[in-house]
């Protein structure tokens, strides 16, 4: 049985996805489903899963963000002074500019339409032509130059795709032991010097951002004591648009290993893409695509630190102790899930599961009053755009490691799933 008194930190970047099941396992408890005890970052902490849990970590009166995540994790992910570390009222007028910025049905939809169009020139470009390249790869090109486009951010086609691949960099190593950190570390900070620049010169009128862009709302913000975002927040807070909605290109890698591994699926999505005359709000596609961000591991846990003592499901937890969501367990939880280890987006079809308080890869609760993902109509709708956009396409799989490290935050398969011989079906 394992001491729930030694520090499992190094455990947890070794184990990755597998640590949450692996501590379940050897805390010899029984309420271990629901809950258990450890010792992380130095400090005891109560890990939950499940729906009581998901409820315990999004009640802003019991938990709060403040000090939850070490700055080396925090400042090189999302950038120092973000939204995501906010509590309260300084949260609230802070996440305001996000809801508007990401969550409006019209800008979402004309966003859709445009990584459409960047879809197709990768094809034309690229792809058609005969040229090997991952999905991955592609992704992250397609979704960056629409999402610079979209927040406003003009810039020349061959920077914003190495902007693109920079901000893909950032999340590639955040939580990585090696290289890969150290990578991300850097990019972190070429990425925000070039924002920073791109501030300085919208602020001494040298570019004018369009109205009601990412950029214009960033611009225009007021914080809750008034103040507009210094340069450099104001920098950070534009990526916390941008680099999220890049990052969907590790779902799209996913998207490609299940239509691969399950091509009934790629069929039904081709079939419905067929009959609607489009690849973009296919309620087929949304399916495959809500599974994949259920079923496929990207986001593994959630830190938070108690306002006060606490109990849940038995357990107690002192203030300034750590509570965090089991975010990947609570997405294959058995209590919720049937048969959860097995792909499925059927569960997802006609079902409502989507609002389901247990499916939270992107965070639980809801975005208005919490800290939940605001991109969740962003990323729903590029990867159901990039479904019907991929199960268009007869391609061939070249000999490759498909496989995933769960080992590995983040992870994908390691290739990026590579296509050759591309033509439309
Ligand atoms: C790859 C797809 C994405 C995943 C897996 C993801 C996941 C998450 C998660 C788990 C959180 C934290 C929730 C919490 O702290 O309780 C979050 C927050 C956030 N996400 Fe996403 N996200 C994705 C895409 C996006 C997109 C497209 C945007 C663009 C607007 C975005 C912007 C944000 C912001 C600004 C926050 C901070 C919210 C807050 O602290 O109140 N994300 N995301």
């Amino acid at each position: 049985m394992r001491n729930p008194l030694k520090d499992t930190t190094l455990e947890l970047l070794r184990r990755g996805y597998h640590f949450m099941d692996w501590q379940r396992a050897e805390s010899g408890d029984p309420g271990a489903p629901a809950r258990v005890r450890l010792r992380l970052l130095g400090t005891p902490a109560l890990l939950v899963r499940g729906e009581a849990g998901v409820r315990l970590f999004y009640d802003t009166s019991a938990v709060k963000r403040e000090g939850a995540l070490p700055p080396l994790i925090s400042g090189g992910l999302f950038g120092s002074g973000s939204v995501h570390g906010l509590d309260d009222e300084e949260h609230r007028a802070r996440k305001a500019l996000f809801i508007r910025a990401a969550m409006d049905d019209a800008a979402v939809a004309a966003l859709l339409r445009d990584a459409e169009a960047e879809w197709n020139s990768h094809l034309d470009e690229v792809w058609l032509p005969g040229r090997t390249g991952s999905v991955y790869d592609a992704a992250v090109e397609v979704y960056g130059r629409s999402i610079l486009r979209w927040a406003g951010v003009e810039t020349d086609h061959e920077t914003a795709t190495r902007i693109a691949h920079d901000e893909a960099a950032i999340v590639d190593g955040f939580g990585v032991v090696g290289p890969a950190f150290l990578r991300s570390k850097w990019k972190r900070k070429t990425c925000d010097a070039w924002f920073t620049d791109v501030i300085r010169r919208a602020r001494a009128g040298e570019i004018e951002p369009r109205p009601s862009s990412a950029f214009d709302l960033v611009l225009q913000h007021r914080d809750a004591d008034g103040s507009a975002l210094d340069d450099h927040t104001a920098a950070v807070e534009l990526q916390n648009v941008i680099r999220p909605t890049i990052a969907v290109a590790r779902y799209a890698a996913f998207l490609a290993l299940a239509f691969h591994r399950h091509p009934e699926w790629r069929t039904r999505v081709a079939e419905e893409v067929a009959e609607r005359g489009t690849p973009i709000d296919g309620e087929v596609a949304f399916a495959v695509a809500d599974e994949v961000r259920r079923y496929y591991p990207f986001v593994p846990l959630l830190p938070g630190v108690a306002r006060r003592d606490l109990k849940h499901e038995g357990a107690q937890v002192a203030e300034g102790e750590r509570i965090l969501i089991d975010v990947y367990g609570t997405t294959h939880d058995e209590r919720h899930w049937d048969q959860p280890d097995a792909f499925d987006p059927t569960r997802f079809l006609g079902t409502g599961e989507m609002f389901a308080g247990y499916f939270i890869p992107q965070g639980g609760g809801t975005a208005e009053t919490g800290h939940r993902c605001p991109g969740e109509k962003i990323t729903a709708g590029l990867l159901a755009l990039t479904a019907g956009v991929l199960a268009g396409l007869r391609a061939t799989l070249p000999r490759q490691d498909l496989t995933y490290r769960m080992g590995r935050m983040p992870t994908m398969p390691r290739g990026g799933v590579v296509l050759s011989d591309v033509s439309r079906r």
